[in-house]
């Protein structure tokens, strides 16, 4: 199949990156009326950058009403109450401001605001009927993506797992992506989301190929295709030369902003081809560990791709190039195993666990765990691996006890 035979992106109608670009929060918020629902994380709305919007927002003549009860794992009830909180403002744009879980919330608002809850109306894929109201994203975080992804996350107490509600009409109008914003996240917050942005791009580029007619109504998420590799690529890229200098010297202007921008690529390229098995087992991980989502993205990957050595052999050979890692002579097999090896240095090197026992997760969970990962079809389907409890269990096995070279190709004698 040609490389080009199917290339898809989808994207705010403004995307704003660099320092200071948070000036441009007041002009776009004008775009869209004079009554704007602040939504914010309660943390970042006690801080000077969060004041000087809101004060130049006011002095424009915007009237604001500021919500900062973003409760962790954004459960359903929180985003149905505040949804209904703010019905009375009748808000005319929603304005997301701190990491993903409160630019989430804001995706979440803004589809209530105009169409009628259960909120699990819209669970998976497609099921919100037409647009939200206008959204801007403002990302403290360089990690999710959020800013420009059609998703949102939520808990449901009524299901084991995470869920997401993913529609393209859930994309911000605007995206504000400015790097001086995450200078104040600590260590943790830093390589836990950078980490998962770092997993989006590298998912994105290694997922599956799909030849499917797609039909009139294409899928969110549609696999490896010429636009998000190309941004893919480049997220790798930025992160992989980035990501260590941003966690251990948090004051690096130069590594914040590359992170930044490396997550800003990511989401735009996981927006359209989608991620695959790290999310999968990620999301009973989390549940069982009480784990962040990007620890739990970033402990897996090594292991994901060195199943995946094979299978993905192609693209990872090109990992290793973006990361600096391709030595001439190497075969594209060896390629593949020194990009493998880089992602578990990186993810070693940010102070990541190096194996799953290490937050709690036992060997009896494993069927489980794979089980409930094998239910999440539309990530379980977008992996070259075969979407098989064998496999999951495999490299749920090794990533217990962090015996990669389990998981490596056994080599046949001649
Ligand atoms: N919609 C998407 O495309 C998408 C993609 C991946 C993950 N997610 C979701 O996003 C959430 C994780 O988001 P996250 O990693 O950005 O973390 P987060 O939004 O949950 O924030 C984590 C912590 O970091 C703090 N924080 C954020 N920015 C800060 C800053 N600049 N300075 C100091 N502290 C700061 C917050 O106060 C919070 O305590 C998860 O719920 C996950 O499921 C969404
Ligand atoms: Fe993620």
């Amino acid at each position: 199949m040609s490389e080009y035979s199917l290339a898809i992106v989808r994207l705010p109608d403004f995307v704003h990156f660099g320092a200071g670009s948070r000036a441009s929060i007041t002009p776009s918020v004008l775009r869209y009326g004079r009554r704007a629902l602040l939504v914010c994380d309660p943390f970042l709305a006690t801080t000077a950058e969060f004041e000087v919007a809101v004060t130049t927002l006011v002095a424009a003549g915007v009237q604001i009403e500021t919500l900062t009860d973003v409760v962790p794992e954004l459960p359903v009830w929180s985003i149905e109450q505040a949804a209904e909180a703010a019905r009375s403002f009748a808000p005319d744009v929603v304005v997301g401001f701190g990491g993903g879980s409160a630019l989430d919330l804001a995706k979440l608002i803004a589809l209530l605001l105009v169409h009628p809850g259960p909120l699990s109306a819209y669970y998976g894929e497609n099921a919100v009927p037409g647009p939200v109201l206008p959204l801007i994203a403002v990302p403290t975080t360089a990690g999710t993506g959020s800013e420009v992804t059609p998703v949102a996350v939520v808990s449901d107490p009524e299901r084991e797992l995470k869920v997401g509600v993913s529609s393209p009409y859930l994309i911000p109008r605007v995206a504000i992506v400015d790097p001086e914003l995450t200078f104040g996240a600590p260590a943790g917050v830093t390589a836990y989301s950078g980490i998962d942005a770092f997993v989006h791009a590298v998912e994105a580029f290694t997922s599956a190929q799909r030849t499917a007619d797609f039909g009139a109504e294409l899928p969110v998420f549609v696999g490896n295709n010429a636009l998000s590799s190309l941004l893919a690529l480049e997220a790798i890229r930025l992160i992989g030369g980035s990501l260590r200098r941003a966690v251990a010297e948090p004051g690096n202007i130069a590594a914040r902003t590359e992170m930044s921008y490396g997550a800003l690529l990511a989401g735009m390229a996981f927006g359209s081809a989608g991620t695959h098995l790290s999310h999968a087992l990620q999301y009973p991980i989390g549940a069982l560990s009480k784990t962040p989502h990007g620890l739990g993205t970033g402990v897996m990957l090594p292991f994901v791709m060195q199943r995946a050595v094979v299978s993905s052999a192609p693209e990872l050979a090109r990992i290793a190039a973006a990361l600096g890692v391709a030595e001439s002579g190497r075969d594209e097999a060896e390629q593949a195993q020194a990009a493998v090896d880089a992602i578990a240095a990186l993810v070693h090197d940010i102070g990541l666990p190096s194996r799953l026992g290490e937050i709690g997760i036992t060997h009896e969970q494993v069927g489980r765990i794979a089980e409930l990962s094998l239910s999440v079809k539309r990530l379980a389907a977008n992996s070259t691996l075969p979407a098989d409890p064998e496999t999951f269990e495999q490299i749920l096995v090794a990533a217990i006890s962090g015996d990669r070279d389990s998981l490596k190709p056994k080599v046949v004698p001649k």
